[in-house]
Order: structure tokens, then sequence, then C-alpha cells
């Protein structure tokens, strides 16, 4: 079995590639990653001299490089990770998340389509369901919840979500997609809110909440999710739409709160800023699909998983240090100055 892994620079994709080298040792892993801004070739250290494991440095927008790939390996799986995926970036310069997300999906579906494959599974997102009123908590998103998207980022994860569709129709490519709430864990890029939240504790700087910090998400460590994509792949029907999270909403300043407490840190590095444009208020995944069908439940508690990220992140200075002095630091000026 080979199985390419597309953005296994990045957070989640890594952590795939670790859970999927661990648990299925007879695999052939191979990670196609562009290395933007948001992918770390240090993140794959540990793995790099695996011999079941190769980096191939390529963006998925580029077909002449997929093709090269496909025919040189002959993949039996093609998992979907490579992605922009920070929804403040795509509210500042949308083209780069249609090209990636969209065209490069489309690229490497056609890839798929030319040389044949066993499975092609389409990371998504809860967020191309858009969002839920706060004063409602009885109502998640289900599969069947319309996609009614707020950002470029959601738009262009569903326009993905819906060519992979329309290819597994059209074409019978054999298709498969997961639809998860917000992961966190190690190798989180310190430009979302868990991980920025801890890097600015650890060095005394203010911490940016939007809003008021009411809105809600529906959080799930990320080796949850990607054992659920690992049950998809071997489990899920083609065709089907699978949503992944556990139960566990919580408000942003809820979650910043318990982060400074857990470092020993003073409430009074909150600062309230201005609200991000078209904010999602709440999501909230309806998970009983994946449960009643795979068997798939969360392994990790809020409580248990939030230590163990800050402790990853106490004991993993050096990797997040490296990645917030380079260009990062403009990004931060440009996003978080004057706001
Ligand atoms: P990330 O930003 O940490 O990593 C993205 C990776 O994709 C990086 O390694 C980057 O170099 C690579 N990449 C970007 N453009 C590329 C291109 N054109 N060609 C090849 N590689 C490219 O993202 P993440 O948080 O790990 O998210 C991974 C996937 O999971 C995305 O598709 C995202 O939409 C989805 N997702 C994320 C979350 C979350 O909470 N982070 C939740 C649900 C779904
Ligand atoms: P984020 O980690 O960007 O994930 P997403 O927007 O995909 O859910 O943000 C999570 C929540 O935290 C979201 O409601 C926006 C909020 N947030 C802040 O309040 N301050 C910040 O500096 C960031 C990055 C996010």
């Amino acid at each position: 079995m080979t199985i390419i892994v597309t953005g296994g620079a990045g957070f989640i994709g890594s952590n795939f590639i670790f859970y999927t080298l661990k648990n299925h040792p007879e695999y052939r892993v191979i990670c196609l990653d562009k290395l933007t801004y948001a992918g770390n070739l240090s993140t794959l250290k540990d793995v790099m001299d695996k011999p079941n494991f190769k980096f191939v440095k390529a963006d998925i927008c580029d077909r002449e490089a997929v093709y090269d790939l496909f025919e040189s390996e002959k993949p039996d799986v093609v998992v979907n990770f490579a992605a922009e995926s920070h929804v403040d970036r795509s509210i500042e310069s949308p083209d780069v998340f249609l090209r990636t997300n969209i065209i490069g999906t489309s690229v490497l579906m056609d890839a798929c389509r030319k040389y044949g494959i066993v499975r092609f599974h389409q990371v998504s997102t809860d967020e191309v369901y858009g969002d839920l009123p706060i004063d409602r908590p009885d109502l998640f998103f289900t599969e069947e919840t319309p996609l009614h998207t707020s950002s470029p980022y959601s738009s262009s994860k569903a326009s993905a979500d819906l060519l992979a569709l329309a290819y597994h129709r059209t074409y019978g490519l054999p298709v498969t997609i997961s639809r998860c709430s917000n992961n966190y864990g190690p190798y989180h890029f310190p430009e979302k809110l868990i991980p920025l939240m801890i890097a600015n504790a650890l060095n005394d700087k203010p911490l940016p909440v939007y809003g008021k910090g009411e809105n809600i998400r529906d959080w799930l460590y990320v080796e949850d999710h990607c054992k659920a994509i690992d049950l998809i792949l071997q489990k899920g029907r083609v065709g089907e739409v699978y949503n992944i999270g556990g139960h566990n909403e919580m408000r942003n300043i809820d979650i910043v709160k318990i982060i400074l407490k857990e470092l020993g840190k003073p409430e009074s590095l909150i600062t309230f800023v201005t609200d991000r444009k078209g904010h999602d208020l709440r999501y909230a995944i309806d998970p009983t699909k994946i449960h009643s069908e795979l068997g798939w439940l969360p392994e990790t508690k809020f409580a248990d998983g939030i230590k163990k990220t800050i402790k990853w992140y106490l004991e993993n200075r050096s990797w997040w240090e490296e990645i917030i002095s380079g260009e990062y630091m403009d990004y931060y000026d440009k996003m978080y100055s004057n706001r």
C-alpha cells in the first residue's frame, strides 16, 4: 500500500503521517508538500530517514509535477490535507486559497483518474456549513446541513468538496470526504488561536481575543482526527461525507483563561481587539454517522489534551520560536498592531 499525504509538513498532515507510520508500518508513505509559510520540514525530522517514508517538495497545482509523482510512485491512496488554512489570511488575500484549495484539489483528482486509485480522501472542515446561533445549543451540523459559507477559506473548501462529489458521480472516482471541527495539539502553527495564546502568554505579550471572546468552537485533539481519517480509509463508503467532532464546545475566552491558568500567567494579559470580519459564531458537529457506521469515538478529553499540548509547546520551544522569529513577525504586526 502506497499512500500520498499532501500537506504533510503542516499541522494535521504531519500528525497523520506519524499516526500512519506507527499504526501501519507496512505502508509506504509519501509526503507531497510545497512548504509554504505553514509547512515545516523540521516537523518531519524524526521520520525523514525511515525507509518507508519519502518527502517530495511540490505544489499540488503543478500538474506536471503531480503527474510525474503518480507515474513514478503509483499510489493506491491519496489523502489531501494540502491547503491554505487560515481564515484571517483568506480575508486579506483570497486568491491563493482559491488556487490551492480548489484548483489544487482538482489537479490531484485528475491525476487519480489518469493513473487509477483505490481511494481519494478529501480532508475538509465543518466551516463549510457556516455557523450556528450561540443561543441554540440544541442545533448541530449533520452531513445533511446545507453548505453555507462565510469566509473565502470556507468557500474554497466547500468548492473542493463539491468538486470531489462531482468527480465521484461523473467519473466514478472513489472519493470520501471528512469534515472535522477545530483541531489542537503538537505542531499547530502559531497563527491559530491555541498556539498563538500559548506563545504570547509564555512571552508575556498581550493575548488578542477577537470581539468579546464569546464565539464557540468544537475542539478535537489532532490524533483523534487522524484516527477518524484512518478508519474512513479502511471502512468508509465511497461517495460519502463523514463529520468528525467530539462534542467539546468551548467559548474562545474560556480557552484563553484555561491556557493562562495552566501557565500561571495573569488574566490581565487578555486584550479584547476588533472582531474578525464575518466571524462565525458557533461550530458544533453531530458525529452520529461516523460513530454508528465506523465505531469512531474521540479518546482524548479536552482537559487532558490541552495539558499535553501546553507541555509540548513548553518542551519544543525551538520549533515555534524559529517560526515566530521570521516572516511571521511581519504577518503578526500587520494583523494585530493597531487592531
Ligand atoms: P496547515 O496550514 O498547518 O498546513 C497546510 C500544509 O499544506 C502546509 O504544510 C503547506 O506547506 C501545505 N501546502 C499549502 N499549499 C500547498 C500547495 N499548493 N501544494 C502543496 N502543499 C501545500 O493546515 P492544517 O491545519 O494542518 O490543515 C490541514 C487540512 O485540514 C486543511 O485542508 C484544512 O482545511 C483541514 N482542516 C483543518 C482544521 C484545523 O483545525 N486546523 C480543521 C478541519 C479541517
Ligand atoms: P482559529 O484558530 O483561527 O480557527 P477558526 O477561525 O478556523 O475557527 O480561531 C479560533 C477562534 O479564535 C475563532 O473564533 C477566532 C478566535 N481568535 C481570536 O480570538 N484571536 C486570535 O488571535 C485568533 C488567531 C483567533
